[in-house]
């Protein structure tokens, strides 16, 4: 499995004092010396980490590969257009969450799903959705035009080693098989740590992990190289790093 590293706690962190450090730009080329599959930021409509000038900034580093999350507006849809991230996925968002807390309601809005997802795939952009793990949603998405879905892996993560977690394993799997079998291709991502990460090995066919919470806290003792290499031999499933 491929792992794509979310640097918006980079940017929370730099934000806390309102200056430059630590740098987001700094962060994404540590990531892209670690030979990431992706960076990964997400640009919020309150824009409370990154900002508009990182997005842009990380766009134009040479061999970084960009996943725009974003929220299904005309603003977003925008800026996606203009900046040609080589890949968006589409996110729910709310003001109040701390972080995102559930999938996106593609079922719900699908003919706003097909239409907002038309000209970014027109320009090359691949495009995802970020679901849960509901036969409605997946079937949804594969109405769009989306190559992909990232499934959110926060029950998951939260089930981990408690009597929950066989179901809800079983389930992301279940969802995973059930999207690919339409043929969609699936990422996976939120919650997922040094811990719990493993588990995905156990899932046929899943491209990449979106992870940032627990590499950037990570990184606070071991510094964000280290981290992202801990986490990226995880993924690929090496043992000693
Ligand atoms: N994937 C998506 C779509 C997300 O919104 C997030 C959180 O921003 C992540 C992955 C990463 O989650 P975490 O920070 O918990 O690893």
């Amino acid at each position: 499995m491929l792992l794509g590293v979310n640097i918006d706690h980079i940017a929370t962190l730099r934000n806390a004092r309102g200056g430059v450090d630590p740098d987001v730009i700094a962060a994404a080329r540590i990531c892209k010396d670690c030979k990431v599959a992706s960076i990964t930021t997400h640009l919020r409509e309150d824009r409370r980490h990154i900002k508009d000038k990182d997005v842009e900034e990380i766009r134009m580093l040479p061999r970084v590969r960009l996943n725009l999350e974003m929220a299904m507006t005309d603003e977003m849809q925008e800026i996606a257009l203009r900046l040609r991230p080589h890949a968006v996925c589409i996110v729910p968002e709310k003001r109040q969450e701390l972080t995102t807390e559930g999938g996106l309601d593609v079922e719900g809005q699908l003919k706003r799903a097909i239409e907002f997802t038309k000209p970014l795939l027109e320009k090359n952009i691949e495009v995802s959705f970020f679901i849960d793990p509901d036969v409605h949603q997946i079937s949804a998405v594969s109405k769009t035009g989306a190559p992909f879905i990232e499934l959110h892996t926060g029950r998951y993560s939260e089930a981990f080693g408690t009597g929950e977690e066989e179901k809800v394993f079983e389930e992301l799997k279940g969802a995973a098989i059930f999207a690919q079998n339409f043929g969609l291709k699936v990422n996976a991502g939120h919650g997922l740590n040094y811990r719990n990460v493993s588990r995905m090995h156990e899932i046929p066919n899943l491209v990449e992990l979106n992870i940032g919470h627990s590499i950037i806290a990570r990184a606070v003792f071991v510094g964000l190289e280290q981290a992202v290499k801990e986490m990226k031999a995880l993924c690929e499933g090496v043992q000693n790093v």
